[in-house]
């Protein structure tokens, strides 16, 4: 059932470019150049007068709200809060009646996230379940859904459910865009970008053996910094948190720019500093924020557009992935870093697939 792999962490790592076909499998829709879902519930009335969205979630999933938050105010214009699960439940939030809470969760048996959904189903707010897990009880609680389609995820590390849920993430900023004001060129555009994603995150897959060398070189260290702006600062939460929960090294995700008011203090010639940095509105910013860490000694791994010269000379390590548009930047740069994470895991002999104090769904509060 391992197809050849040595963990279920890399077989679902290398599923992606199937995974994130399937996530929008059926659901792309030329002609009306925008994109469809079956299960959502609503008349087209009640889904374009939502006004404001709430993405809930935990631990990975939450990442994908915030790459859901900046895909869904850029491309349709609605105001959207991402809120951990485990507070949205006990904070109490004004929210116009018109507000639509979206549930995600790989497993779909999160219990803050379960909470957090029957809280908002109690105020009266419509609410929808972003879910792989089928028949799951977040899925059946929710009004509506989406279903991932991502097959069994058994590493405990998400990898693949991530990549799909910010696929969603996607198509949901697609279809409310094409509610509001986004023009049919627009979408066709959009379209053409998600079709081309699977060929591009099987070619983030080629850096695989890139990341086992960059590993190799930096397995020893107990202290990562991970830096990106706009839409890769929920990448760099994410390339993060990989690392800590399977490799148990301390790991910390920053908005690149943030550095500067107190993690910087971290950097020291053992502190590698994990930049996302593709060609996007932001990179002379993100170059600039790299300088400053390499003027403190600290060495920096880059995942950079393929190409990228500038940034070849720079950083002491580069990873290269496919450019693409800037609000899909993050799939394709969520790999190297899934991959990174389990190198280094593997290299300190820890137990990838069932890394320490963790469960796959967290069922207690
Ligand atoms: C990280 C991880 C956890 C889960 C979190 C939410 O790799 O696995 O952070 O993402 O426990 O789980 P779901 O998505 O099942 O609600």
């Amino acid at each position: 059932e391992l197809g050849g792999f040595p963990h279920f962490m890399l077989k679902e790592i290398f599923e992606q470019p199937e995974t994130v076909r399937n996530a929008m499998r059926g659901r792309l829709d030329r002609d009306a150049a925008t994109a469809k879902f079956g299960g959502l519930n609503l008349t087209p009335q009640q889904l374009r007068s939502i006004d404001r969205f709430v993405l809930t979630a935990c631990g990975t999933s939450w990442h994908s709200a915030l790459v859901g938050e900046y895909m869904i105010e850029t491309l349709a214009r609605v105001p959207v809060e991402v809120e951990y699960a485990s507070e949205l439940r006990y904070r109490n939030p004004p929210l116009t009646p018109t507000t639509l809470l979206f549930a995600i969760t790989q497993s779909g048996e999160t219990i803050d996230t379960l909470a957090a959904l029957r809280e908002m189903k109690r105020k009266g707010h419509p609410t929808m379940a972003i879910c792989n897990v089928v028949g799951s009880t977040i899925a059946r609680e929710a009004d509506g859904g989406i279903y991932l389609h991502a097959g069994p995820e058994i590493g405990v590390a998400s990898t693949k459910a991530y990549t799909s849920q910010c696929v969603v993430m996607a198509l949901l900023a697609l279809h409310f865009g094409r509610l509001h004001h986004l023009s049919y060129e627009a979408g066709l555009r959009i379209i053409d970008d998600l079709e081309r994603l699977p060929s591009l995150v099987e070619r983030a897959l080629t850096t695989n053996a890139e990341c086992r060398r960059i590993a190799g070189k930096y397995a020893g260290c107990e202290n990562f910094l991970y830096l990106g702006r706009m839409y890769n600062f929920p990448t760099a939460l994410e390339g993060a948190l990989k690392l800590k929960e399977i490799s148990y090294v301390h790991a910390e995700g920053y908005p690149a720019a943030e550095m500067k008011h107190g993690p910087i203090a971290l950097v020291d010639e053992n502190t590698p500093s994990v930049f996302i940095v593709p060609r996007c509105g932001v990179y002379d910013k993100v170059v600039a924020n790299v300088e400053e860490i390499k003027a403190r000694g600290g060495p920096v791994i880059a995942v950079v557009e393929e190409g990228d010269r500038d940034l070849a000379e720079l950083a002491d390590d580069v990873l290269e992935i496919p450019a693409t548009a800037d609000f899909l930047q993050p799939i394709v740069a969520a790999i190297p870093l899934q991959l990174l994470a389990y190198h280094i895991a593997v290299l300190r002999g820890c137990d990838v697939d069932k890394p320490r104090n963790l469960a796959k769904s967290v069922t207690v509060e």
